[in-house]
């Protein structure tokens, strides 16, 4: 298998291209703005450009975890958001069609408005905000055109080991042991989901030929607060600094869906048991990090 990872710096792309080498494929990943050995850079927004190069690698399969993923970023500038996380994966899917390619699209339980989550495939969408609203457009445009080369994986609160040490576990320890205080929402709800096992599952489902719509999440489903206080012992931080306030308090950019959350009812009848518990992750996120493999480690930052 010829693998494009597009956003390979990131969190989720620089898992998938650590799961395609170990599985024999080959695999290029691209950056944006964060340069990476081995990364080639790409900015999906020249759409000519971009195109031109992709054709030029002629793969089998093309991931896109990129995009404009900053919430409250994409409530401030629709076009961007849009542009970003619908136009410029389309511009490249199309280009992948050509050739009969996969085309691999990352999206979220954003797309819903969380009023009864957890949710499954089948349950209707009803974004709150911008960035919802861009997702879920894009997977729509994506899955009418391409059809059977298309697959979306929704995700959600992805964590664990990465290179630029940007995610909430990154931000949680590093701002407890400043011993300083981490505000966060108390009645948000979603599925914490190991970036490693996003990765593997991923590929799984691709490796099986499946196309459409499905969920890869963790199994649990619990609230911001919980999910710190989990982080926190995980990484042998006293949970006393985690300070819970209702999103209203907060009066984030965006409106957040609150019972989110997603349920991998597909993932389970196809192949059961590719996702490991929150304790079990947390686990490996702290050998992970002992193996130092080029991913940043919070706790020594
Ligand atoms: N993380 C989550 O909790 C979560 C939850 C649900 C869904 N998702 C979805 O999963 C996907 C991946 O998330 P993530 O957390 O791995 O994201 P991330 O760590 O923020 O990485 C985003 C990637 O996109 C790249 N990128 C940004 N603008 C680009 C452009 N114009 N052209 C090409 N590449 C560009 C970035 O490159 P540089 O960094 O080099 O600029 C980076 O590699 C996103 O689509 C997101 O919506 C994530």
């Amino acid at each position: 298998m010829r693998a494009i990872v597009i956003g390979g710096s990131g969190q989720i792309g620089g898992w998938l291209l650590r799961t395609l080498v170990e599985a024999g494929a080959e695999a290029v990943g691209t950056y944006a703005t964060v340069p990476m050995p081995g990364l080639v850079q790409l900015d999906a927004s020249n759409q000519a450009e971009a195109a031109d190069w992709l054709r030029s690698q002629r793969p089998d399969v093309v991931f896109y975890p990129a995009g404009f993923t900053w919430v409250d970023g994409c409530e401030r500038d629709p076009i961007k958001a849009f542009a970003s996380n619908m136009d410029e994966p389309l511009n490249l899917a199309r280009v992948a069609s050509e050739t009969d390619a996969k085309f691999v699209y990352f999206s979220t339980d954003y797309v819903f408005d969380g009023l009864t989550g957890p949710y499954d495939e089948t349950d209707l969408p009803h974004p709150l905000s911008v960035y919802g609203g861009a997702k879920l457009a894009a997977e729509r445009s994506l899955l009418n055109e391409l059809g059977e080369l298309a697959l979306v994986i929704r995700t959600s609160w992805v964590y664990g080991p990465e290179r630029q040490g940007k995610n909430f576990a990154y931000q949680l320890v590093k701002t407890l042991r400043a011993g300083k205080p981490l505000i966060c929402p108390s009645d948000q709800i979603s599925s914490p989901s190991y970036g490693p096992d996003v990765a593997r599952a991923a590929l799984a489902i691709v490796e099986a030929g499946e196309a459409g719509l499905i969920h890869i999440v963790g199994p649990e489903v619990l609230d911001r607060v919980s999910f710190a206080q989990a982080i926190a012992k995980a990484f042998d931080l006293s949970p006393d600094l985690i300070e819970g306030q209702t999103t209203h308090e907060l009066n984030q950019g965006a409106p957040r869906p609150l019972r989110g959350g997603l349920k991998t009812t597909r993932l389970d009848s196809l192949k059961a048991g590719m996702m490991r518990s929150l304790e079990d992750s947390l686990a490996d996120f702290r050998e992970t990090l002992l193996r130092s493999d080029g991913w940043r480690d919070p706790l020594s930052t």
